[in-house]
Order: structure tokens, then sequence, then C-alpha cells
């Protein structure tokens, strides 16, 4: 029998535990919007890496398809076009909908000629042409203001989507990583959707890391108010537990009581441990089987050393020497560290002397400023793993 467990980034675990409220209220507003035909304020998910926002995405979107929604998935990254992730993304699902047997209206006919503009605009050479064989739509989505642009483009596709009766799910994973430009014109395009009387049923939903809504404020200022924020954060000792217990019941792997205890207690809460040790514990046995004290053990040490090594390892090898310096100040903390106290352990005269290397730092996203004047690592257990190395 196949390991239940699925360690890696983004991918879904056999039991997603513990997110039943938020996913709850989010299915609300996307059952709202579908029924009412109207769109709905944008949200963001926040969380550290491997706290599940991607899997959350993905649940999210597959509901989508199943009610038939337009659904529009991405992934921003540093030195691609938010745009043009978009633009393709948008053609993909147009496309899957122009090759099934639905019959087509006319509002889905010009979205596709309004994607066609939109594509010309920004990528005049056709250099990553996609094949839309369709003239574009003059007049819409061709002013050349990325924001006027997007806003054309999503009032098409919402309109589209509205004509047969459902309604479109955007969404942006890793969100922070969106060239600054791209998001502020994303931005300003939701702002506008959401100001008609009868805004297009497009229901935006935005990822990424604890530094997201302060990334969006700063390309926008209304973006506090405009998004509804959500933050994913540990998972409680119960949910930790259904998230082991569920998936092995169901492979006949029964656990003695002990052994789930400790395993609880090596995932800390933290959803991304919970399928590591989970799958390098079930490596141990033989199905179905028994779970004792001398395999949860050779468990969660080769748990361990997976993480150190994929996790934690690659992390510390791409700071320099003296961004290892100032994490390793950093690790004797437990919580967020005052950069003061870094600095006063680095020898510092003040928080300012470090400024650079915390940006560094920042940009290349092994630590984030959770409030002013405080630093932290971006994936939990940074600190312990690097007093692991020091001693
Ligand atoms: N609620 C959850 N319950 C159990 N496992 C989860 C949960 N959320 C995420 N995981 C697991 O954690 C790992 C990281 O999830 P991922 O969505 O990639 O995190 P993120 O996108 O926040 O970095 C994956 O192995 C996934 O299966
Ligand atoms: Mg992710």
């Amino acid at each position: 029998m196949a390991n239940p467990f699925k360690p890696g980034a983004g991918r879904k675990p056999p039991y997603l535990a513990g997110r039943d409220d938020i996913i709850r209220s989010i299915k609300n507003d996307m059952k709202q919007v579908y029924e009412d035909a109207e769109g709905m304020r944008p949200i963001v998910i926040s969380g550290l890496r491997g706290m599940g926002k991607t899997v959350l995405l993905r649940e999210l979107a597959e509901t989508a398809h199943h009610q038939d929604w337009i659904a529009i998935e991405v992934e921003a990254s540093k030195h691609d076009s938010l745009a043009k992730k978009l633009a393709q993304a948008t053609y993909v699902e147009l496309r899957r909908i122009r090759n099934s047997s639905r019959p087509l209206s006319s509002a889905f006919e010009h979205a596709l000629a309004v994607l066609r503009s939109f594509q010309l605009k920004i990528d005049p050479t056709g250099s990553y042409s996609i094949g839309i064989d369709i003239n574009p739509a003059k007049g819409f989505a061709d002013s050349g203001d990325l924001s006027l642009d997007l806003v054309d483009l999503l009032k098409a596709v919402g309109e589209a989507a509205r004509e047969s009766g459902t309604a479109v799910f955007i969404s942006v994973d890793e969100f922070q990583e969106a060239p600054q430009e791209d998001l502020a014109a994303l931005n300003i395009a939701l702002h506008t959707l959401g100001q008609g009387s009868a805004p297009v049923p497009v229901y935006f939903v935005g990822a990424g890391l604890p530094t997201l809504p302060a990334v969006l404020a700063d390309a926008t200022s209304y973006a506090e108010r405009m998004f509804r924020f959500y933050s994913l954060n540990l998972l409680s000792e119960e949910a930790v537990r259904k998230a082991y217990v569920e998936p092995t019941e169901k492979n006949m792997i029964k656990w003695e009581n002990e052994s789930l205890e400790a395993a609880i207690q090596a995932a800390g809460g933290y959803p991304y441990f919970i399928q590591q040790c989970g799958f390098c514990i079930c490596e141990q046995i033989d199905f179905p089987g028994t779970i004792t004290k001398s395999e949860l053990l050779a468990g969660i040490a080769l748990a361990q050393d997976e993480i150190d090594r994929g996790l934690y390892r690659s992390r510390w090898d791409r700071a320099t020497p003296k961004g290892k310096e100032m994490m390793r100040a950093m690790a004797e903390d437990e919580v967020p560290s005052k950069l003061s106290d870094v600095a006063d352990r680095m020898g510092k005269k003040q928080p300012s002397d470090l400024s650079v290397l915390r940006d560094r730092l920042i940009h290349d996203g092994l630590i984030y400023s959770p409030k002013r004047g405080y630093i932290a690592f971006t994936v939990p257990g940074m600190n312990a793993f690097i007093k692991r190395c020091s001693d």
C-alpha cells in the first residue's frame, strides 16, 4: 500500500486539518458571489512557508471548478510579468471552456477578443504568443495602461461568466513576488471592479508570505481597506492529531498512544512537518501495522534529517557569511527578534547599522519583519536548526 502522507510544497495532504473556519468563511463568500452573480471584496491569505497556503488555494480552485466557474490560477515570480501570467492562465481556461461542448455566448466571444487585445498590448512582438485565433476587440484592453486594461479584461471575463450563470475565481500564489508595478496595477483594477453598482462576479484570492500585507500597502495606499486579510498559523494539537490519525486509520495503521503523542510534539503544529514526519514514520512499518516507539523514533530521526536538508540547510547555505552571523544572533530568540537586541549581540552601535544586511536577508526570503523594529525567520524552527548546527 502507498504511503498516505504527502511531504513537499503544494502537495495535497491526505487530510486537510484545522482549516475549517477559514475554508467555511471563504466558501460562503464564493457561494454568495455565485448566487448573486456579483463580485465581492478580494481576499489575501498570508503565512510562513509550509503553512498550507498553496494547498488551501488548490482546495478553493477545486470547489470553483466543481461549480463550473472560470478558474484562473497563477503563481507570481520575481522575474516574470504578472500580467502575462494572468493572460496566459486566462487563455488556458477560456480555451478549455471553448473546447467543451457547452454553447458559447456572445459575451464569451467578446471576452476572448478582449483577451487578444490585452495580450497584443502587453506583448506586441508576440514573443510568447498564445494561439488565440480571433481578432482583438478594438477599444478594449488596448490603452497601454495596465490597470485600465486589466479592468477591461476582468470585466469581459466576468460578464462572460455571468452570462452563463457562473463566476470567475482568480488566485495568485506567492503574490508578494509579483513585480511592484504589476501588483499596483492589479490592486487598482480590483478596486475599480468593486466600485460599480453591479460588479462582475469575480472572486480574487492572493496568497503569500507574512510580508504580503505590507507589500500590498506599499503598492497602493488603500490596499489595507480593500482586501480582507486572513493568516494561516500553526495548527492546534487536536488538528495535528487528526492530520495523523485520519490517513493512517484509512490504511489500517495503528498508533501506540505514546507514539502518537510524540509525533504530535515533533510536528509542533507545523503542517509541513506533519507530512514529513507522517511519511517517514510510515516508511518504517509494514502495512497494516502498528507504530511502536522504536519505529516512531527511527521515523522522526529520518524526518528531521530530511527537513534539515530540504528546508533549513538550503536556506542557510543561501546566506552570506555576514548574513549567517546575523541569523545566528537572531537564533537566540524563540520569538521574533528585536532588531536592537540583534545589533547588541553583534556588537553594533545601533540597529540602523544592520539595515543593509537586514534588507538583503529579507530580499532573499530568509527573514521578514513582522512589525516595525522586529525581524523573524520565514520558516518555523529555523532558530532551533541554527543552534543545532552551531553546537
Ligand atoms: N491543513 C493541513 N493539514 C495537513 N497537512 C497540510 C495542511 N496544510 C498543508 N499541509 C502540508 O504541508 C506541506 C506544505 O503545504 P503548502 O501548501 O505547500 O504550504 P505553503 O504554500 O504555505 O508553503 C504540504 O506537504 C502539505 O501537504
Ligand atoms: Mg506555497
